[in-house]
C-alpha cells in the first residue's frame, strides 16, 4: 500500500501521542513505555490500521505495536488513532527488516495481515515470511514466539507454510477459508476488500521457542 501525497504527513506522525520517533525507540524496555507488564504484541504492514485498533480496543490486557514502512500510510492509521483514546498502542515507521533496531526480546507476538505478496521468484526474498525476516523476528521476540497470519495469496500462504515449518516454527492452526468459520476476527482494509470480491481468506498461527543462544 503506497499513498500519493499525503499532505502534512510529517507533521501527523510528530504531532501525535501514538507516534515514536526513530530517536526515542525505547528498546528492550518499551514496557516502561507502557507502564505496565502485559504482553507485547507487534503488527507488521499495519497499513491504515483498523486491525490494529479493533485488536487494542478488544484487548486492553495488551499492548499493541504497529509497524509500517511508509509515512503516508501510517498517517493516515495515526489521524483515525488522534480520534481515540488508547493507552496501550504506539507506532512505528520503519522497514520490518530493521525491527532489531527497535526492540530487544520483548515481542510476544507478530501479525502479519495481508503482506505483499512479491509474486515474482525473484522477490520471494521480500516476503515477510522470508528466512531473513525469520531471523530479525527471533531477535524481538521473548522465549517463545507466535507468529499469526492472514493472506488472500495462495503463493504467500503456501510459501509461508513452508518457511514457518523449514525454519523450526510449528504450525498450531491452518485456516482455508477463514470467513466460513466461526472464529473471531477482526477484518484489515484488504481483508474487508479482497474478502468480500470472494477471494478466500487464508489463516495460520504457528509457535517456536526462542533458543538461548538466539538471545545473545
Ligand atoms: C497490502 S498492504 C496490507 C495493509 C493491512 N495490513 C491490511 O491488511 O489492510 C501491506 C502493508 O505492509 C506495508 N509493508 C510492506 N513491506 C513492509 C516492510 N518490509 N516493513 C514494514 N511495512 C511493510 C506496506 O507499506 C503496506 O501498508
Amino acid at each position: 500500500m503506497r499513498l500519493r501525497n499525503v499532505k502534512n504527513a510529517k507533521e501527523i506522525l510528530n504531532n501525535s501521542d501514538y507516534y515514536i520517533n526513530s530517536t526515542k525507540y525505547p528498546k528492550g524496555i518499551w514496557n516502561n513505555l507502557f507502564k505496565n507488564d502485559n504482553p507485547i504484541m507487534l503488527e507488521i504492514g499495519m497499513g491504515k490500521g483498523d486491525f490494529l485498533i479493533g485488536m487494542a480496543k478488544k484487548h486492553p490486557e495488551y499492548n499493541f505495536i504497529g509497524v509500517e514502512k511508509y509515512e503516508s500510510v501510517l498517517a493516515k492509521a495515526i489521524e483515525k488513532l488522534d480520534a481515540l483514546e488508547l493507552d496501550n498502542v504506539k507506532v512505528i515507521q520503519i522497514d520490518a527488516k530493521e525491527l532489531d533496531t527497535a526492540l530487544d526480546h520483548e515481542i510476544n507476538s507478530i501479525y502479519l495481515n495481508f503482506s505483499d505478496p512479491w509474486p515474482k521468484t525473484r522477490h520471494h526474498k521480500r516476503r515477510l515470511t522470508h528466512e531473513t525476516f525469520l531471523q530479525v523476528y527471533d531477535k524481538i521476540f521473548k522465549s517463545d514466539a507466535r507468529i499469526v497470519m492472514k493472506t488472500d495469496n495462495d503463493s504467500l500462504f503456501e510459501d509461508s507454510l513452508v518457511n514457518l515449518s523449514t525454519y523450526g516454527y510449528i504450525l498450531d492452526e491452518v485456516i482455508l477459508d477463514l470467513w466460513a468459520c466461526n472464529k473471531e476476527n477482526i477484518r484489515t482494509e484488504y481483508e474487508t476488500k479482497f474478502g468480500s470480491k470472494g477471494f478466500k481468506i487464508k489463516y495460520l498461527s504457528a509457535h517456536k521457542k526462542i533458543d538461548e543462544h538466539e538471545k545473545i
